[in-house]
């Protein structure tokens, strides 16, 4: 780590109105293997290879200077980061460095006593992915025959290990009518939190958008849901409920705003304001092998290109919700209008919202198409 970097860059770190002293998180990929081949899978559609992954020791390197930089929480993903047999030295460097720890896995490689260890070692949180509670439907979206029967074994040993437990539905027009039963599901299984996802799209659910895209009628309809859940179940389960971005009136603070809460380590070490950032042209991206963490963080280009608001053009620049959504998503800017600093199309006020909304609601009337699975060393369609 280069202490000349890090210490002189305090006074401005202070004096930053824009940027916290630290992300309050860190998502680490620490692989793009993954045994399921979800549609809608938000790893970029050029996946990282196995001979190019971060090694044991530059991991747990990572993880020590993730605590020194003030990073509070780790988030363990993937693909799927139980693929990986060195997990638990991983884990140990995390709890050892002071990050609150989650692991982020679809569970199906999971055994009941690899989850002890790691419980034993420290780890905080298991947040547990499903493709939907109808089996057959779930193992069909992604790809893996078994894999909700075995999701289910997972959540009851997260409980009995007495771990925290989230939930993940990522929702589509292909499951979206058992949400309910997804809300039940979470409350039997014990969770804590239940994150009830519309999908983004961009990288492998952009080539996937219309055999996804829910109609409006059908998304109205699981917002009054989610809502009457949020109010029955308080105090038993917090719902999160993210809305399609086709149907909002406004964006989602991407990643909280650019460059302002998050950075994101890929298998191979490059450090990304957000999972999807590569797929933005001509952004050069450091690596945890060539520059610490707090320098990234700081002054790394890619940080600083889309960081508070000096960036942004109209509508967003005189927008009085800019420090509230930040303009939205970039990366979803780049795949819909061509330009990252754009206003995210999602908004009402982009002169793009009203043609995206249109593509949305047509292609939601007509019969879903096949799904393009998201299959390593497939060639891209
Ligand atoms: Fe947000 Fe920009 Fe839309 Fe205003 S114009 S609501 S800042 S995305
Ligand atoms: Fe990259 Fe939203 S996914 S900014």
């Amino acid at each position: 780590m280069n202490e000349m970097s890090t210490s002189s860059h305090a006074a401005e770190l202070e004096a930053s109105p824009i940027c916290a002293n630290a992300p309050v998180g860190m998502l680490a990929e620490l692989t793009h293997r993954c045994p399921l081949q979800c549609p809608y899978c938000s790893n970029p559609v050029e996946l990282e290879r196995v001979n190019t992954e971060l090694s044991t020791q530059a991991w747990c390197r990572v993880m020590k200077e993730a605590g020194e930089l003030g990073i509070l929480q780790v988030h363990l993903s993937g693909g799927e980061p139980t693929a990986r047999k060195d997990l638990e030295e991983i884990v140990k460097a995390a709890v050892d460095a002071g990050l609150y720890t989650n692991l982020i896995t679809a569970g199906v490689l999971l055994t009941k006593e690899r989850l002890q260890r790691l419980a034993d070692i420290g780890l905080d949180h298991v947040q547990l992915s499903i493709q939907d509670v109808d089996a057959e439907n779930a193992d069909r979206i992604g790809a893996y025959k078994g894999g909700s029967a075995k999701k289910r074994e997972v959540a009851g040993w997260v409980k009995e290990l007495d771990l925290a437990l989230t939930i993940n539905a990522p929702l589509h027009r292909q499951n979206i009518h058992n949400v309910e039963k997804i809300i039940d599901y979470a409350v039997e299984a014990g969770a804590q939190r239940l994150e009830i996802a519309h999908i983004q799209y961009y990288a492998w659910a952009l080539k996937n958008r219309a055999a996804l895209m829910p109609t409006e009628e059908d998304f109205m309809q699981t917002a009054r849901i989610a809502k009457a859940a949020q109010e029955r179940l308080k105090g038993i389960l917090v719902i999160d409920f993210v809305v399609p971005d086709y149907y909002a009136k406004y964006p989602k603070p991407c990643m909280g705003g650019w460059g302002r809460g998050i950075m994101n380590v890929t298998p191979s070490g490059r450090v990304l304001p957000c999972h999807a950032a590569e797929s933005l042209p001509g952004l050069t991206f450091d690596n945890v092998a060539d520059r610490a963490l707090r320098d990234i963080w700081l002054n790394g280009e890619a940080f600083n290109l889309y960081r508070g608001t000096d960036w942004m053009k109209e509508p967003c620049k005189s927008c009085a919700r800019k420090e509230i959504d930040f303009g939205g998503c970039r990366c979803q800017a780049l795949a819909l209008t061509g330009d990252a600093a754009n206003t995210d199309p999602a908004c009402s006020l982009s002169e793009n919202h009203a043609n995206w909304a249109k593509v949305a609601r047509e292609e939601s009337h007509k019969p879903p198409p096949d799904f393009i699975y998201r299959r390593m060393g497939a060639k891209t369609p």
